[in-house]
């Protein structure tokens, strides 16, 4: 099986699917090399993430790994929800095939740049943001 049961459960049932409509923060991405697209709105309440919802316009891989990712960092602080590396996304749904790893990266970076947006609208700085623009 190339796929672990975790993938699989959330790729066919992905958990936080959807958008905010009045989001403290929104983050996208794209992986340029195949296309997909990755979008996560966020609600910020004291630097806390008190919801999160992602669209993800691509492979199963990036679908369960949006959706981990939203399940990971929900109810946890900007700067934990800064320190999730994409391996660690990939880790809680036992593994991705090697060639699907890039996959988890843009969770990772979706996160990133939605806390960017956030710093950005509240003239804040995050030590997990130094040498992001
Ligand atoms: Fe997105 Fe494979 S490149 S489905
Ligand atoms: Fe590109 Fe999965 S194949 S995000």
């Amino acid at each position: 099986m190339m796929y672990s049961e975790k993938v699989m459960d959330h790729f066919t049932n992905p958990r936080n699917v959807g958008e905010i409509a009045d989001a403290d923060a929104i983050g996208q991405v794209g992986n340029p090399k195949c296309g997909d697209i990755m979008k996560m709105y966020f609600k910020i309440e004291n630097d806390v993430i008190v919801d999160v919802k992602f669209k993800t316009f691509g492979c199963g891989s990036a679908i369960a790994s949006s959706s981990m990712a939203t399940e990971l960092i929900k109810g946890k602080t900007i700067d934990e929800a800064l320190a999730l590396s994409n391996r660690a996304v990939a880790d809680a749904l036992d593994g991705l095939p090697p060639a699907k790893m890039h996959c988890s990266v843009l969770a990772e970076e979706a996160i990133k740049s939605a806390m960017f947006d956030f710093a950005q609208r509240h003239k804040r700085d995050f030590e997990g943001l130094k040498g992001y623009q």
